[in-house]
């Protein structure tokens, strides 16, 4: 190849990186509507059992594909995966590698726009809500902002009159991404996220101490306190675990959150050395996202939203949609700290734009590398031509933006549906394929860390029949359903289209990539027989 070496400047920029990618929207605006949509502490079990028996074993299969893919001078998912499943067919399962992160950006962006235009305006004076008008008033405003900014209205709102602001943020977030990405690997990504990552973590500890000391606010109402809303959150309600659908929503969380089952972490470890720790790194980028995600995501929106809405009050909330209770609950918690509800304001918005960009630096670098890997094609060029489809992408999200049903149909299928299938094929390949026992070999190559035996008997066995069942209710439940969502509105048809165009697209350059790095005698095989 004729690219030089591209590679993490730093042990610890690998694992800053990876946490970076996982530590998103995900953390603070998802993992709490999930929770609150599923009953608050009954989300709880099955998310932690889908951590420990889906996300980190599943992450360090990733970790240790990537880092094994590296050392062939692989970087791509399609590539990588065919190694590793010793067939075609893993590598064009590996293509969904490249396109969920792709097709994640296209409206993840459009999120982050949001976060950054949030943020300006709380720099400016916040967003015009009365805290002496009633609680009912103040959600009805934040709720007006909301939908104004995010052209809720009509598709292509956005395109004239007030929405040309969220246009022109759009603009300015997705400049800030392609440029960090033309940087490169350690001059532009892990830059970037060395400095992200600290400012973030303080940020968000001064918005959970000031949530945390909120107490009883209002005293007439005695119930809505913060140790409610904490109990909210930790109280264990077994009812729900009999729900099929709490447990779906739960794994289908750990997956976005942990950036685990995209062909991210795959395609960030192959720039590893061959002897650098994977064991302790994945652990410390899981650890990383569930201290952002439940510790600080969670703690702060469910508590600050039950203090002031009561627990009914934030049921209501999150019924309006997911993201209400980042962008119209936490509003209305602000404009009650006086002057110091603007800091709180933007500091929490910087937060979350924070999060956002670090993890979506992350989307675009594997497609990146694909382009990079399959054509040969130079760095600057490669990144153009990604920029080019994210514009494209961002510009029908943009467009469909009434309903949300172009991002839905994304969110759904890419975000959502093809992650299991991605996981689900990662780890049997890396199990059954590539061999169990080679694989914890791999893994512990270099490992700063012993894993404990039986994680070997969860990759092998417990990780895929989980993945399965999951799965197999998950088409039961919602495959019907969700493809009638996806061609009921123009914009639902369009997603879908893009979807399929996607596809095609990474195929064709699958196809070409492998033609030419045999031609240029690269080994694309997995140097051993199946164990
Ligand atoms: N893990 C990110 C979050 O929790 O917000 C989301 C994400 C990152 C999605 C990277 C897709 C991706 F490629």
């Amino acid at each position: 190849m004729t690219q030089h070496k591209e590679e993490w400047g730093s042990k610890l920029g690998v694992i800053l990186a990876v946490a970076g990618s996982a530590v998103g929207l995900g953390n603070f605006l998802r993992f709490p509507g999930q929770a609150a949509q599923n009953g608050g502490g009954a989300f709880l079990i099955p998310y932690f059992c889908a951590l420990f028996l889906l996300g980190i074993p599943i992450g360090w299969a990733e970790w240790a594909m990537g880092r094994y893919g590296g050392k062939k001078g692989l970087h791509s998912a399609p590539m990588i995966m065919g190694a590793i499943g010793k067939s075609g067919l893993a590598r064009y399962i590996g293509i969904i590698g490249v396109l969920i992160p792709l097709g994640v950006s296209t409206y993840y962006m459009f999120i982050e726009t949001w976060t950054f235009g949030y943020f300006l305006k709380y720099l400016t004076g916040g967003i015009g809500i009365d805290p002496n008008a009633s609680i009912e008033a103040q959600t009805a405003v934040a709720n007006a902002f909301f939908d104004s900014f995010t052209g809720a209205g009509a598709d292509g709102s956005l395109f004239h009159g007030d929405g040309l602001r969220t246009l022109l943020t759009w603009v300015v977030v997705f400049a800030i991404n392609v440029y960090f990405v033309f940087r490169g690997l350690s001059k532009g990504i892990e830059k970037f996220v060395s400095f992200a990552m600290p400012v973030m973590a303080v940020c968000a500890l001064v918005v959970l101490i000031r949530v945390l000391t909120l107490g009883t606010p209002d005293p007439n109402v005695p119930e809505n306190n913060v140790i409610n809303g904490l109990g909210f959150m930790w109280n264990p309600n077994y009812e729900k675990l009999g729900d099929f659908k709490t447990w779906l929503a739960a794994a289908s969380q750990i997956f976005f959150s942990l950036s685990v089952g995209f062909g991210v972490i795959i395609n960030y470890a192959s720039y590893m050395k061959k002897d650098d720790d994977v064991a302790l790194s994945g652990l410390t980028a899981s650890a990383t996202n569930e201290l952002f995600e439940v510790g600080f995501g969670g703690m702060i929106t469910l508590t600050a939203a039950v203090v002031f809405l009561g627990l009914s009050g934030t049921q209501v909330a999150v019924a309006g949609g997911t993201f209400k209770l980042g962008f119209a609950t936490l509003p209305v918690v602000f404009a009650h700290m006086g002057w110091f509800g603007n800091i709180m304001g933007a500091l929490w918005f910087l937060v979350l734009w924070l999060a956002a960009i670090t993890s979506s630096l992350s989307m675009y670098q594997p497609a990146v590398a694909h382009l990079k890997e399959a054509l040969d094609w130079s760095h600057g060029k490669a990144t153009g031509f990604i920029a080019a489809i994210g514009t494209a992408g961002a510009l029908l999200t943009l467009w469909y933006s009434a309903g949300g049903t172009f991002l839905n149909t994304m969110d759904f299928w890419v975000g959502t549906y093809l992650i299991f299938l991605l996981a689900m094929a990662q780890i049997i390949y890396f199990a059954w394929v590539f061999g169990i026992d080679r694989g914890w070999k791999e893994i512990h190559t270099g490992a700063a860390i012993q894993i404990p035996p039986f994680v070997k008997i969860i990759m092998k066995y417990v990780a895929p029949a989980y993945l399965l069942i999951v799965f197999i209710g998950f088409n039961i439940q919602s495959f019907a359903s969700e493809l009638k969502n996806a061609t009921a509105t123009v914009g639902a048809r369009v997603g879908l289209a893009t979807i399929v165009a996607l596809i095609l697209y990474l195929v064709v350059v699958t196809a070409m990539g492998e033609k030419r790095l045999r031609a240029a005698g690269v080994d694309l095989d997995d140097d051993k027989p199946a164990t």
